[in-house]
């Protein structure tokens, strides 16, 4: 059912260090300005690359799910990795009837489409997030 890996998240504490180390040190050459996701409490940066992206993820707010992370992973770390489907809805249904723990009702990511998160606990301790797929029309 999963498509493409859209993207790897990485939970960094402070987005422009993070973004220096991937352009000065890895020498990536496309990344975009940080910009805020106040639903989801974050502010995010894609590290474009021809492969996928690197989505650097800090927290926004105090409620954030980044800032738990954070305390337990004071470096930042990987914190989820993100497949593509055709259509969330329909994954959401199967992914629950096969038995996960889906974290949330679909709802806008940072790519724009909607997205949901599974628990980790169900998924080999990885939180991984369902994308759906930008439609042809884009
Ligand atoms: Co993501």
């Amino acid at each position: 059912m999963i498509g493409s890996m859209n993207h790897v998240g990485i939970a960094v504490p402070d987005i422009e260090t993070a973004i220096a180390f991937y352009r000065d040190v890895l020498g990536a050459v496309d990344i975009t300005e940080p910009r805020d996701l106040p639903p989801q409490g974050v502010t995010y940066a894609f590290v474009n690359l021809p492969s996928g992206q690197v989505e650097l993820i800090t927290p926004f707010g105090e409620d954030s799910p980044i800032n738990k992370f954070l305390e337990r992973n004071p470096k930042g770390g990987q914190h989820h990795v993100c497949f593509e489907v055709e259509d969330i809805h329909e994954a959401s249904l199967l992914m629950a009837e096969r038995g996960m723990r889906v974290l949330n009702e679909p709802r806008i990511g940072a790519h724009g489409t909607l997205v949901v998160f599974l628990h980790p606990g169900d998924a080999g301790g990885v939180l991984i997030e369902l994308m759906e797929s930008h439609k042809e029309a884009h």
